[in-house]
Order: structure tokens, then C-alpha cells, then sequence
């Protein structure tokens, strides 16, 4: 990396307009996060250590008031341009926060894919010099062309609506993407001129202006296409969402991860996973989620913010949301832990099961049909199929207390505040209101009866 400090701007002020939306268009979501985000994220991961200062500074445009309002990051400088001039124009708002000294590298909000390893090589190709990141592309329309002369040396950037016939010929494009020193910077755009087909203040044209100067314009260029494309349209965002997925399936692949279908995994946040870990088709993991070795995640499975211990089995179609699963446990299929249910290990939870802000000890079953919340759950305990805590009076929320070895019979609620002390036994169908006696068998239900006399109604005639 260069000595110099490093400024990084983000042009982000274009209006969106092929995106129909009334959310501007680099605060749309990918794989769960700002476009935006992304490119300031992989600005922000140039400097390694904390101690290495980067500035960073969002030119946003009119009506783009939600971006400094959603990014609310202390550490970048937002910059409103009123008018969308050209690119030129949007560097040039950023140079009140640019200091001579400073290297400034120029990213685009809407170019989420790039990676810092391709910008550590443009900011070293940018030491005494313009760097320029360029690309080779089967079809340039639209791009602007880069200009060699004979002995192959940078010249000029010249935009599709100005080339010649012969111009547009250039297979190398411009990225938009470039890294230049602050004090050279401000110079060439105080120079730039709206005289060209768009009328618009070319960033493009420093180059020419660099030359002229005898600054060498180095280029360097990125390891794939997708890394420098921008998102204009829904299609386009959803093109590069899959690339991004493909990138970290295969990551996890690498890492020793089984991906059933690479191309039917969505990974939103931040992942790690141990060993032998097999995640079925149509996963999806958001937020951070911790996977431990040998774990198999089962189709159609969401998991949020949680973590999944060694040696557990998910069945397909359970929905895990900031909660914990214990090494050894089984769920579902149809499982459903909400905020705060945490399953200590060895547990069996089954179908139509809903679990939120409970502990559930070692051993201890719920296999059907069961709601379980504000619960305290011991070890080895047997819910019943259809077992209900009523945990909420209709105005505030009961703990229920289950203790090691209880076992509730099918069709049984516990009404909170309530404890099921150890070993109880309740029967069928019970409710319980009050607290149960150890090793005893508990029932609320009347007497079975029969009624000899009794006839079925039969209909009128
Ligand atoms: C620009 C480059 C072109 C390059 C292409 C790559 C210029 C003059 N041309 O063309 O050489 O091949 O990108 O995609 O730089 N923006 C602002 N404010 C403005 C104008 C633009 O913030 O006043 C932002 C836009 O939101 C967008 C980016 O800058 O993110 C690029 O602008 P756009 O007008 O799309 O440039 P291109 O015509 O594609
Ligand atoms: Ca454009």
C-alpha cells in the first residue's frame, strides 16, 4: 500500500431511475446489505490495522437524504451534489475534504462487487502516477475507451457518445474506478470543461490531463467483469446477487463445506461453519450465524443470528431466529425457535413446534405440536404432543417452570406462573394452574363416564 494517507470517495448522487423505487437506488439490498455498504466495506478493509486512518466521503444526490440518514456512520463525511453535473463535477464536491497529501481513490455506489485486493493493486499502481482500473470486455458499448498510443502508454478516455468510429473499435474499458494524488486531483478538475456531446464534467478527461502533465497513468485491472459492474436495474441487482452467492458458496466449498446446490444457497451477513457441515438446497443463513463441525442444515431451512453446536440435524423446513441448538440435537422437520430459545444439547424437537425465550436442558423432548415460551426446562423431560404454556395473561408474560424428568401428558396446558416440579407425571388433557408435587402423577380432566340411556338425535322428518 502507499505511504500516503487514503481518501476514498463513493459516488453515489445518480438518481436510479431504471429502478422504479422510491428507495435510492445504492441503498438497495445485497445479499441482505446496502449496495453502498458493500463498496465502503471493501474501502474500509484496505487499512488492516485500526491505527491507519482512512477517510471516507458518500457524494449523494437530491432526494438521496435517506443514504446519509441509513448509512449514519460517524466516520464518513456525507456530500450532497444538488445537481447531477457528471462525474467530474460529483469527485469535485468531495475536495474541500481532501488534504494534498492524501491519495484518493474514486469508488462508485453502485458497484458493490469490488474486491480489496483489486484496489490494493490500484493504489500501488498509483504511486507517483494515475491509477486506472481498466477492463477487457467482449462488448464496450456504453463504456468509455481507453486510448493508447503506439508504444501502448495511457492517453486519454474518451466516452462512447464523443468516440470516433475507429475509437469505438477499443475493446478496453474504463471502470470509472481510479486512484490519483489529492493535489494533482484538484488541479485537473478545476480544469474540466462541459463542452463534449453529454455536456457533462467528464471525470474522464484528468487523463489527457495527466499525460500532459507527464504523470504516468498506470492501469490494472480486476480478476473478473462482475467485480466493476454497476447495478442500473432490478435485473441487473439480481444478476449480481447471484454472482455474490456463487462467490460464497464456493468460498464455503473451498473451505470443506458440502453445498448440495451452490445455486440454491443465500447467505445474508457473516457465516463461519466447521467440517463436514452439509447444507441443503434453498438455505439461507442471515445475520451472524455459527455452524460447528458435522451439522446438517436440511432444505428450505432459515437461520438467523444463531449458533448450531457439533453433530446436530435439521430437518428440512425449520425457521431458527436468534436462538442456540445443543450438540446432538434433532429438529424437525417444521421446527420454529424464536428469540431466546436456547436447546442445551441431545434434544428432539419435532413438527409444529414453536419455541421462544425458554431453556430446554439436556435430553428433554418436545416432539409435536407444541408451544413452549418463558419456560425454564430441565433435563430429560417428555413434552406430550399438543403440550401448550400459556405464558400470557393478556397483559403480561409468565415464566413456567418444568423440572427434570416431568412428563406432560398430550393436549396439556400449563397455565404460567406454574411449576411442574421433577419427575410429575400430567395426565391428558390436564390444565394446570398450580404448582405439581414430585414423582406424582397430576391430572385436572373429570372422570370418564358413559350414559347407558342416551340416544344420538336422529333428524325430523
Ligand atoms: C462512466 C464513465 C465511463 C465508464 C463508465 C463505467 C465518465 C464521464 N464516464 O460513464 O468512462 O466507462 O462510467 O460504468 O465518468 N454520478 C454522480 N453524479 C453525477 C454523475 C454520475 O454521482 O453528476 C455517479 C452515478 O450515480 C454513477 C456513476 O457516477 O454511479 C457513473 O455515472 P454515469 O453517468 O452512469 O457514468 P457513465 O455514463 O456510465
Ligand atoms: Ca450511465
Amino acid at each position: 500500500m502507499a505511504n500516503s494517507p487514503l481518501n476514498v470517495v463513493i459516488l453515489a448522487a445518480g438518481q436510479g431511475t431504471r429502478m422504479k423505487s422510491s428507495l435510492p437506488k445504492v441503498l438497495h439490498p445485497l445479499a441482505g446489505k446496502a449496495l453502498v455498504q458493500h463498496v465502503i466495506d471493501s474501502a474500509k478493509n484496505l487499512v488492516s490495522d485500526a491505527s491507519n486512518k482512512i477517510n471516507i466521503t458518500v457524494i449523494y444526490g437530491h432526494g438521496g437524504e435517506l443514504v446519509p440518514a441509513t448509512l449514519a456512520d460517524d466516520s464518513i463525511n456525507f456530500v450532497i451534489q444538488e445537481q447531477q453535473l457528471g462525474t467530474g463535477h460529483a469527485v469535485q464536491q468531495a475536495m474541500p475534504h481532501v488534504s494534498d497529501d492524501e491519495t484518493v481513490l474514486i469508488l462508485y455506489g453502485d458497484v458493490p462487487l469490488i474486491k480489496t485486493e483489486t484496489l490494493g493493486e490500484l493504489i500501488k499502481q498509483s504511486e507517483n502516477a494515475l491509477g486506472l482500473l481498466s477492463v477487457h470486455l467482449s462488448d464496450p458499448f456504453g463504456y468509455g475507451r481507453i486510448v493508447r498510443d503506439e508504444h501502448g502508454a495511457v492517453q486519454a478516455i474518451v466516452e462512447q457518445k464523443d468516440a470516433s468510429a475507429e475509437q469505438l473499435t477499443i475493446a478496453e474499458g474504463n471502470t470509472g474506478i481510479l486512484a490519483a494524488n489529492g493535489k494533482q486531483l484538484k488541479k485537473w478538475l478545476s480544469q474540466l470543461s462541459n463542452d463534449n456531446a453529454q455536456g457533462e464534467f467528464y471525470l474522464t478527461d484528468i487523463i489527457a490531463m495527466a499525460v500532459s502533465d507527464g504523470v504516468a497513468v498506470n492501469t490494472c485491472h480486476p480478476d473478473t467483469e462482475e467485480e466493476v459492474l454497476g447495478v442500473n436495474s432490478r435485473s441487473q441487482l439480481a444478476h449480481l446477487e447471484r454472482c455474490y452467492q456463487q462467490q460464497q458458496a464456493e468460498a464455503l466449498m473451498i473451505q470443506g463445506v458440502t453445498v448440495i446446490d451452490p445455486q440454491r444457497l443465500d447467505i445474508r451477513g457473516n457465516v463461519s461453519i466447521g467440517k463436514d457441515v452439509t447444507l441443503d438446497v434453498n438455505v439461507i443463513l442471515q445475520g451472524n450465524v455459527t455452524i460447528a463441525d458435522n451439522v446438517y442444515i436440511g432444505a428450505n431451512s432459515v437461520i438467523i443470528d444463531s449458533s448450531i453446536d457439533e453433530n446436530v440435524e435439521v430437518l428440512p423446513m425449520c425457521v431458527i431466529e436468534q436462538a442456540h441448538v445443543g450438540a446432538g440435537t434433532r429438529m424437525g422437520p417444521y421446527s420454529r425457535l424464536r428469540p431466546g430459545a436456547d436447546l442445551k444439547g441431545d434434544n428432539h424437537i419435532g413438527n409444529f413446534v414453536e419455541i421462544k425465550n425458554s431453556q430446554i436442558g439436556n435430553g428433554s423432548k418436545v416432539n409435536h405440536l407444541s408451544y413452549i415460551g418463558d419456560t425454564q426446562m430441565g433435563n430429560d423431560v417428555n413434552i406430550g404432543a399438543g403440550t401448550i404454556t400459556a405464558n400470557y395473561d393478556g397483559a403480561n408474560k409468565h415464566k413456567t417452570v418444568i423440572e427434570d424428568k416431568a412428563s406432560t401428558g398430550s393436549n396439556s396446558v400449563m397455565v404460567a406462573p406454574v411449576k411442574i416440579s421433577k419427575g410429575t407425571t400430567i395426565g391428558a388433557g390436564s390444565v394446570i394452574t398450580k404448582d405439581t408435587p414430585e414423582d406424582k402423577l397430576t391430572l385436572t380432566r373429570s372422570k370418564q363416564i358413559t350414559l347407558d340411556n342416551w340416544k344420538r338425535p336422529s333428524k325430523k322428518k
